[in-house]
């Protein structure tokens, strides 16, 4: 008699990657944990945006950062990597993040203009251009200031010169784009690091899931004593 494989376990499964600088350093991670796309993922003139792995069993999908996250909460994709600055202005609750990555580190912070004249942390109300209007929003109420958020999804190094808000809260990793720009860094909210994540229920139901943190969690142990050795 042959087994019949369960619904969950016969699907394929998506695991869902950030386009940008994270992925360089993610594929070698992840091809230690088994999960390796085919060739045409690597070939820029390539306009597919699902690809097959060498396992039969799973394709990947190459999203923007806020995507994957969106795709895992949803279960669309069981499975991804992305920044923990993406799951901290979420915070869904059907998506876990079991595995620091240790990698794509960098940090949430706030900048303004370097000659600018005034003290902002002197007012109760400020005008912030960010991508994190969450993130920015619970910043600045500890502080007691109510902080407009003015959405953008990049260049906000722009805003302040241009008069379009005041501060900005945004990544830093070398600082090189704030000082580029004018700007200077005051405050750090958050320190970010890559994170695997995966869908609550996903995880409940299709081994898989699990087997996959199990793998990430190994390679991020033995990237850790590589380290420090
Ligand atoms: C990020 C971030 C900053 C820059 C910081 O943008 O938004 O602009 O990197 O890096 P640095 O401190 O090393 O200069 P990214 O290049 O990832 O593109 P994006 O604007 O599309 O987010």
């Amino acid at each position: 008699m042959t087994i019949k494989q369960s619904d969950t376990t016969s699907r394929q499964l998506t695991f869902a990657v950030p386009k940008g600088r994270i992925l360089d350093e993610a594929l070698p991670v992840m091809a230690r944990a088994g999960v390796v796309p085919e060739d045409g993922f690597h070939d820029k003139a390539n306009r597919s945006l699902s690809f097959g792995t060498t396992r039969d069993d799973m394709r990947l999908i190459r999203v923007r950062a806020f995507d994957v996250a969106t795709f895992v909460a949803h279960g669309a994709a069981q499975v991804g990597i992305v920044g923990s600055d993406v799951v901290e202005e979420f915070d869904y609750a059907d998506l876990y993040a079991p595995v620091d990555l240790d990698f794509g580190h960098c940090r949430l912070s706030v900048a303004r203009l370097a000659d600018d004249p005034e003290d902002a942390s002197a007012a109760s109300h400020i005008r912030v251009a960010t991508k994190y209007p969450s993130l920015t929003a619970r910043h600045y109420e500890r502080q007691g200031i109510q902080a407009e958020c003015v959405k953008l999804n990049g260049a906000m190094e722009l805003a302040p010169s241009l008069g379009l808000a005041r501060q900005i809260v945004d990544l830093v990793s070398t600082g090189a784009t704030l000082k580029q720009n004018g700007l200077v860094e005051t405050q750090r909210i958050i320190d970010i690091s890559a994170r695997l994540i995966v869908n609550r229920a996903a995880l409940k139901t299709d081994p898989r899931v699990a087997e996959l943190v199990d793998a990430f969690r190994s390679v991020a142990e033995e990237r850790a004593k590589e380290q420090a050795a």
